[in-house]
């Protein structure tokens, strides 16, 4: 069996962003890489863990050591993660798509010459963090991200409250900081402890401490 602190341990990773479709050709996105979300995953399977990370659609490669489940819409995705429950420790990396289209068509929205563009009815998607951080099978640790514009602290501690987290790590995706879609991170985490600095680092050495945090946070528990 694996070795490490995780060994025995099952992790379920969420990662990438979702393509909500608007017609059979059509989808509404958002720029995540799914770069933290593997590494994240890959650094836990390091650590011994059994990782299953379910992915939105990505550019990059599956990361090796980890089971991956390939989504394309935030309701699969919900099924995907809801599927491998129990588990001891989740954490939300993929930047959800807050809507989706309500009722997607099934063929292709045609140019209504004169007519003038369609209009589209937006629908709200389950919020899979927070339905894991309720579940009559909540994982032992659950850690969400907050990737804000603006006042990072004050809504990082509001997540963690209303998501039901134990972590929440907490990044400014202003287009000035290069995060989304870029291989360097700068992150905070944010606990019933408080709120941590981490300087700026690689993504993939964020995924190291992280994971090493969770060991450390799931070994009293
Ligand atoms: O509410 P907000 O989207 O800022 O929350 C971000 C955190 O919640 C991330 O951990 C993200 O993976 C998760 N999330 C989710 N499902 C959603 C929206 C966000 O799991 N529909």
């Amino acid at each position: 069996g694996a070795k490490g602190p995780l060994a025995g341990r099952t992790a379920i990773v969420t990662s990438g962003p979702t393509h909500e479709p608007i017609d059979p050709v059509r989808y509404i996105a958002n720029r995540s890489s799914g770069r933290q979300g593997h590494a994240i995953a890959a650094a836990l399977a390091r650590l011994g863990a059994d990782v299953t990370l379910v992915s939105g659609p990505v550019s990059i490669a599956d990361p090796s050591g980890v089971r991956t489940i390939h989504v394309e819409r935030a309701e699969e995705m919900r099924v995907a993660v809801e599927s491998q429950l129990p588990a001891d420790l989740a954490v939300m990396v993929a930047a959800v798509a807050d809507w989706r289209v309500a009722g997607a068509a099934d063929q292709k929205i045609k140019k209504r010459h004169g007519g003038g563009p369609p209009t589209l009815e937006l629908a709200e998607n389950p919020d899979i963090l927070k339905t894991v951080g309720h579940h009559p099978q909540r994982p032992k640790l659950v850690v969400g991200f907050a990737a804000e514009t603006q006042d990072l602290d004050q809504n990082a501690l509001q997540k963690l409250q209303r998501k039901g987290a134990d972590l929440i790590v907490a990044n400014d995706v202003s287009p000035e900081t290069g995060v989304m879609g870029g291989r360097r991170n700068r992150v905070k985490i944010v606990s019933a402890n408080g709120i941590q600095d981490w300087p700026d680092m690689s993504k993939d050495e964020v995924a190291e401490r992280l994971a090493a945090l969770i060991a450390e946070r799931l070994g009293d528990a």
